[in-house]
């Protein structure tokens, strides 16, 4: 059913939208794909919100900014510098959801919306867990606590080798402070997305992101389409009218 993750919510009533996140590494294709599939979507009738972690609000994006811009050599001040720590980085992260959870997902999921979330809780296991050591399960406690235990219904995991990711950002000059961590830290985190994924193979859907985006695009619709047509079958009139 279209919110059998979402019922999860600690006994909240579930949302008659529909919840869908990105997952991958870096330069994966993520905020691609999320602006395809929601084209996509519109095309068909649907309401779509597209959206991302960190950020999602003015709030949240703030906080964006100072997590992702956060370069200890751009900051004026004597040596040693402050270094953003692990505990601060996932408190951030975690302040930001909090927004973006409450403000932005929950109301649009209330009003029947589809939201398409460019990373989500799963980003947070793989690069605060996976990626910084910390412990998973004290991740997994605070994300409830600020998200009341909000899970996608169904999240894309656009699994690409490292090196080809970060080829790909920098041929497109969107750099961040994640990008200029080391190899083997985006390792540990791709490994994390994959044993995530092969932790819950209802909610997750592990795709070849070194395919071209067209095709991605096509098989992400293609697992998407019976999915969401079928079940909602007050808007499968609508929907089927544009030729799916
Ligand atoms: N499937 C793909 N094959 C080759 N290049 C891609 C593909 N998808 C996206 N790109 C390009 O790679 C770069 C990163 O894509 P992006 O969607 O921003 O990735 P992410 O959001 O996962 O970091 C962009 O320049 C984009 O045009
Ligand atoms: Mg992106």
């Amino acid at each position: 059913m279209r919110s059998s993750q979402q019922k999860k919510c600690n006994g909240r009533a579930a949302y008659p939208g529909l919840f869908i996140t990105f997952e991958g590494p870096e330069g994966s294709g993520k905020t691609t794909q999320c602006q395809h599939l929601a084209e996509w979507l519109q095309t068909k009738g649907q309401s779509v919100l597209i959206t991302r972690e960190p950020g999602g609000t003015p709030l949240a994006e703030a906080i964006r900014t100072l997590l992702l811009g956060h370069q200890p050599s751009s900051i004026n001040q004597p040596e040693p510098r402050e270094i953003i720590t692990p505990a601060c980085e996932a408190a951030l992260v975690l302040a930001a959801r909090a927004q973006h959870v409450s403000c932005t997902i929950i109301p649009a999921l209330q009003k029947g919306r589809i939201v398409l979330c460019d990373r989500f809780f799963d980003s947070t296991l793989a690069y605060q867990g996976f990626g910084r050591g910390l412990n998973r399960k004290s991740l997994t406690q605070f994300n409830d606590f600020v998200t009341g235990g909000l899970t996608p219904t169904l999240t894309f995991l656009l699994d690409l080798p490292v090196k080809e990711g970060l080829q790909r950002r920098k041929a497109s000059s969107h750099q961040n402070r994640m990008d200029q961590e080391s190899l083997a830290f985006h390792e540990r985190v791709r490994r994390g997305f994959s044993a995530l994924a092969r932790q819950d193979p209802r909610r997750w859907r592990t795709l070849d992101a070194r395919q071209p985006p067209e095709p991605l695009a096509e098989e992400i619709i293609n697992y998407i389409r019976p999915f969401i047509f079928k079940s909602l079958p007050g808007q499968t009139a609508r929907a089927t009218g544009g030729g799916l």
